[in-house]
C-alpha cells in the first residue's frame, strides 16, 4: 500500500501548487502592487548609484574641487538614502500581503482537511497529513517572500544594468551580461527539474518518518506493555536510511549544479572585466568606468548566484505545495445539502428506510434495515461484536453516507438537513470517547461552547463526573492529556457523558456508554441518564442486557438484518436470540451477586 501512495506523489500537481497562490492575491493587490512600485524605485535608485560614482571618480582623477564635487556627492549619498527608504516601504508593504496570503490558505486548507470525511482520514497516516499541512504553509510564505525580496529585484535590475550598459558602453559589455545570465537561468532551471524528483521523494519518506513517530508516541503504552522497543526501531531505521540516501543524493547534485553555476559567472563576468580592462588601457575608457564596470559586475554575480539558489528553494517550496495541493484536491464526498432544510421545531423521530451500507473498503454491513423511533421513545440495539452497532450510529451522523435506503429525522431525509439542525438535535457518548488535550471544563463545552460554569457543573453532575473532578488538584481546569489519557476509561466516559448531555438534544445516542463502569458507577449513571432521556428519543448500544432492558423497543440485529424486535418481555417470551443472550447474562449476574453478597475480608 505504500508503495502505491509514493507513486501517487511521484506524479506532481505544480499546477494546482500554483494556482493556489494566485488565486489569493487579488485580495492584497493594493499592497502588492504598492510593494512592486517600490520594489523597482529602490532597484533604479541602486542600479543609478555605480554611474555617479563614475563621475566621482572622473572628476577626481581629472583634479577637481570639494566644491566641485558637491552636487554628485549629494545625488551619490541621495541615492542610497531613497534605496533604502524605497526598500523600507516595500517590506511594510509586502508583509501584510504574504502573511495574509499565508493566513487564508491555512485558513482554507484546515478547514478543508477537517471537512474531509472519516473515511479519508481513515487512510492517512496522522503524522503525514499533519506535516504536509505545515510543510504546505510554509512553502507559501517561502515562495513568496523570496519571490518579491530576490528574484523580482534580480530580475529588475538585471534588465536596468543591461539597458545602462548599453547606453553608455559598447554594445558587448551589454550582450555579455545578457548572455551570461541566460546561459546561468537556463542551465539552472534545466538542473533544478532534474533534481526535483529528488525533492518528492525526500518528501514521501520525510512523511513515513513522521507517521512512525507519531504512531509509536500514540501507541507508547503498547509498545511498553509488548516491550517492543527494539521491534518500533526496527521499523523506524529503514525509513530514516531511505531519508538520509535521498537527501545525500540531492545534495551532491545540489553541490554539482552550484558548481557549473559558479564557472558560468565567472566565465562571463570575467570576459567583461577582460574587455573592460583592455580598453582602458588603450585610453578608450576612463577609471570611473572601470569601477562601474567592476561594480556592476559584482553587484549583479552575488544576487544572480542567489537566483540560482533561490529557484532551487522554490522548486523545493513547490513541491511541499503539492503535498498541500493534494489534500485540496481531495474531494468532500460527503457533501452539505445545495438546500439545506431547517427543522424549526425538532420532534425526534428516526426512520431508517431500507438502509444498507457497505464500507468502501469492507463487506455489507447493513442489509435493507428499516425501522421508526416514534419522538420521545427509548430504544435499543443489541447483537453481537461486529455486526454493525455503532455503524448505525455513525451513520446517522453521516460520517458515512448509506449505499442504499435512507435515513429521515423527522421526515427529512438526513442528507437534505443543515448542519445547524443536525448539530441541535443530536449528541453522542461514543464508543471509545475520545478527549482534547484540554480542560475537562473546555472538553465538556465542546457541547455546548456557549455554556456557563455553572452549566457545565450541572452536566457533570447528571453525568456522576462532578466528585472525581472536585477531588481533583485543579477541577474542573485540569488538563486531560492527548486523547484524554490522563483519566481513567470511567471518568473519560463519564466526562463525554456530561459533553454530550450539556447539548440538551432531541436524540441521545449512547455507545456502549456505561462499559467502561463498575456496576456501582453504572447504577448511578444510569439512573441519570434516565432522568436525562425524558421527553428525548433516545437510542442505546449495549452488550449488558440489564441496562437496556426498560427500552419501548430492543432492536436484535444478526447478519445485517434485524432479527427481533420488541419490548424485553416480549423478546423473552419469543425465546429467540435475545431470551438466550439473557439467560447467559443472567447466570453471570447471579454469579456476580452470589461473589458481592459475601462478607468483605
Ligand atoms: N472504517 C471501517 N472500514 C471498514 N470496515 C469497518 C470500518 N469500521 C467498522 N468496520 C467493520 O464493520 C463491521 C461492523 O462494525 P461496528 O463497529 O459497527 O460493530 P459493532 O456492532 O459496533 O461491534 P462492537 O459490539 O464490537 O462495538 C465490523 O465487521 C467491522 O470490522
Ligand atoms: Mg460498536
Amino acid at each position: 500500500m505504500s508503495s502505491m501512495s509514493s507513486e501517487k506523489t511521484q506524479k506532481t500537481t505544480h499546477g494546482i501548487g500554483i494556482s493556489y497562490l494566485f488565486q489569493f492575491m487579488p485580495k492584497y493587490a493594493g499592497l502588492i502592487v504598492t510593494s512592486m512600485f517600490f520594489l523597482i524605485l529602490a532597484t533604479v535608485a541602486s542600479s543609478l548609484q555605480p554611474v555617479w560614482l563614475k563621475k566621482i571618480i572622473d572628476q577626481i582623477a581629472g583634479g577637481t574641487t570639494l566644491q566641485g564635487l558637491s552636487a554628485l556627492l549629494i545625488t551619490y549619498f541621495g541615492l542610497k538614502a531613497f534605496e533604502a527608504l524605497f526598500e523600507f516601504i516595500r517590506d511594510v508593504s509586502f508583509a501584510p500581503a504574504e502573511m495574509g496570503i499565508w493566513r487564508s490558505i491555512s485558513e482554507r486548507l484546515f478547514s478543508h482537511m477537517i471537512s474531509l470525511p472519516v473515511s479519508y482520514h481513515n487512510e492517512q497516516r496522522v503524522g503525514g497529513t499533519s506535516r504536509k499541512v505545515s510543510r504546505g504553509g510554509r512553502a507559501v510564505s517561502f515562495i513568496l517572500d523570496f519571490l518579491i525580496s530576490n528574484i523580482l529585484p534580480t530580475i529588475f535590475s538585471i534588465i536596468f544594468v543591461t539597458v545602462v550598459l548599453f547606453r553608455l558602453y559598447a554594445p558587448i559589455y551589454a550582450v555579455i551580461t545578457f548572455l551570461t545570465v541566460a546561459a546561468y537561468t537556463a542551465f539552472t532551471l534545466y538542473a533544478t527539474d532534474k533534481r526535483q524528483k529528488y525533492r518528492l521523494a525526500a518528501n514521501e519518506a520525510d512523511d513515513e518518518v513522521s507517521a512512525i513517530e507519531v504512531d509509536s508516541i500514540g501507541n507508547i503504552d503498547t509498545i511498553k506493555y509488548f516491550n517492543n522497543e527494539p521491534f518500533q526501531l526496527q521499523r523506524y531505521l529503514p525509513v530514516i536510511n531511505k531519508r538520509y540516501n535521498l537527501s545525500v543524493a540531492s545534495n551532491n547534485l545540489f553541490a554539482l549544479i552550484s558548481g557549473v553555476q559558479g564557472i558560468i559567472l565567472l566565465v562571463g563576468m570575467g570576459t567583461i572585466l577582460y574587455l573592460g580592462i583592455l580598453q582602458n588601457l588603450r585610453g578608450e575608457l576612463t577609471i570611473g568606468d572601470l569601477v562601474l564596470l567592476t561594480t556592476y559586475v559584482t553587484q549583479l554575480a552575488s544576487p544572480v548566484a542567489v537566483l540560482g539558489f533561490i529557484y532551487r528553494q522554490i522548486k523545493d517550496g513547490l513541491a511541499d505545495l503539492d503535498g498541500m495541493a493534494k489534500i485540496m484536491a481531495e474531494e468532500v464526498t460527503i457533501k452539505e445539502p445545495e438546500h439545506p432544510v431547517h427543522i424549526e421545531d425538532p420532534k425526534g423521530a428516526v426512520e431508517f428506510s431500507n438502509v444498507s451500507f457497505k464500507y468502501a473498503t469492507g463487506r455489507q454491513v447493513l442489509k435493507n434495515v428499516s425501522l421508526s423511533v416514534k419522538p420521545g421513545e427509548k430504544v435499543a440495539f443489541v447483537g453481537p461484536s461486529g455486526v454493525g452497532k455503532s455503524t448505525i450510529v455513525k451513520l446517522m451522523f453521516r460520517l458515512y453516507e448509506v449505499t442504499d435506503g435512507a435515513i429521515l429525522i423527522d421526515g427529512v431525509p438526513l442528507a437534505d438537513i443543515s448542519k445547524e439542525s443536525r448539530r441541535d438535535i443530536f449528541a453522542i457518548v461514543p464508543q471509545e470517547p475520545v478527549l482534547f488535550n484540554a480542560t475537562i471544563s473546555e472538553n465538556i463545552r465542546f457541547g455546548k461552547p456557549d455554556a456557563t460554569d455553572a452549566e457545565v457543573e450541572a452536566a457533570a453532575k447528571l453525568a456522576n463526573a462532578h466528585n472525581f473532578i472536585a477531588a481533583l488538584e485543579k477541577k474542573y481546569e485540569t488538563t486531560v492529556g492527548e486523547r484524554g489519557v490522563k483519566l481513567s476509561g470511567g471518568e473519560k466516559q463519564r466526562v463525554a457523558i456530561a459533553r454530550a448531555i450539556i447539548k440538551d438534544p432531541r436524540i441521545l445516542i449512547f455507545d456502549e456508554a456505561t462499559s467502561a463502569l463498575d456496576s456501582h458507577s453504572e447504577e448511578i449513571i444510569q439512573e441519570s441518564l434516565q432522568r436525562v432521556s425524558k421527553g428525548r428519543t433516545t437510542i442505546a448500544i449495549a452488550h449488558r442486557l440489564s441496562t437496556i432492558a426498560d427500552s419501548d423497543v430492543i432492536y436484535v440485529l444478526k447478519d445485517g438484518k434485524i432479527a427481533e424486535q420488541g419490548t424485553h418481555n416480549l423478546l423473552l417470551a419469543k425465546g429467540g436470540i435475545y431470551s438466550e443472550m439473557w439467560r447467559i447474562q443472567a447466570e453471570q449476574r447471579e454469579a456476580e451477586e452470589v461473589l458481592e453478597a459475601l462478607p468483605e475480608d
